[in-house]
């Protein structure tokens, strides 16, 4: 099975193919079901040509250093068979830009988007995409307003969901849901790793980073989404009680 990224039957067929590979749990089957749902449900069209040749240039250099092991060792599964035809044509980029940006996450977070803004199809109502992470990355605890999953593909990552919370380790074939505001942080350790990922619901364009202040109080950062699906801090401010209560952090 070759999947086309110009073919308007592909987020039917990638819907598929996530189905097959990943076994839900009692507390996120119905999530899995909105979100595969609405991507099988997905209107888009093929990207102009004129947004393949803003992006036009060489991929970060994580994925020459760690795409081509990463795709060595993935297991075969009927989303690596499906997505596996994609590596080579999504334009990758790096997630997170500017000074504010912390250690290796700058260059240890790279994405190449399949259905989105950025993608070979376009929509504004669902994004689909690939997400690699490079080894000893983390990265911090975050929120948005999205329903997301993560299906990995190859290597391992872990995954905790709360401040207090114990990390649950993730290895391809694995996968894991995160509702809407929960907060929730990624962490490689000596391995790459390899993700299919997709976001839909309310995708403003707010990424909000949780910041321990030197007091002990926590602050949380806005990384705003660009035009160009990259990511640059616009504002913070104290985390209040109500966010904590909503973010799934106790
Ligand atoms: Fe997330």
């Amino acid at each position: 099975m070759t999947a086309s990224p110009t073919n308007a039957e592909l987020p039917a067929l990638l819907a598929d193919a996530i189905a097959a590979t990943i076994t839900p749990t009692a507390t996120d089957s119905a999530m899995i079901d909105r979100l595969l749902g609405d991507l099988r449900n997905l209107s888009c069209r093929p990207a102009p040509p004129q947004s393949r040749d803003r992006h036009s240039g060489d991929p970060p250099a994580s994925i020459s250093r760690y795409l081509p092991s990463l795709a060595a060792a993935m297991p075969s599964t009927p989303a690596a068979t499906a997505l596996q035809p994609l590596f080579d044509r999504v334009d990758w980029y790096q997630i997170f830009d500017g000074a504010d940006i912390p250690g290796n996450l700058a260059t240890g977070l790279v994405a190449g988007q399949i259905i989105g803004g950025r993608g070979l199809l376009t929509s504004g109502d669902l994004y689909l995409g690939l997400f690699l992470l490079a080894p000893k990355v983390t990265y911090p605890l975050h929120q948005h307003a999205s329903l997301e999953i993560y299906c990995v593909l190859s290597g391992a990552v872990s995954i905790r969901h709360g401040r207090a919370k114990p990390a649950q380790r993730i290895q391809a074939g694995g996968h894991s849901v995160t509702p809407p505001h929960q907060v929730h942080e990624l962490q490689t350790g000596d391995e790459a790793c390899l993700i299919a990922y997709i976001w839909t619901g309310d995708l403003t364009g707010e990424n909000w980073w949780w910041e321990e202040q030197p007091d002990g109080s926590w602050d949380r950062v806005c990384w705003q989404r660009q035009a160009d699906s990259s990511w640059k801090v616009t504002h913070r401010e104290p985390l209040s009680p109500a966010e904590i209560a909503r973010s799934g952090d106790k």
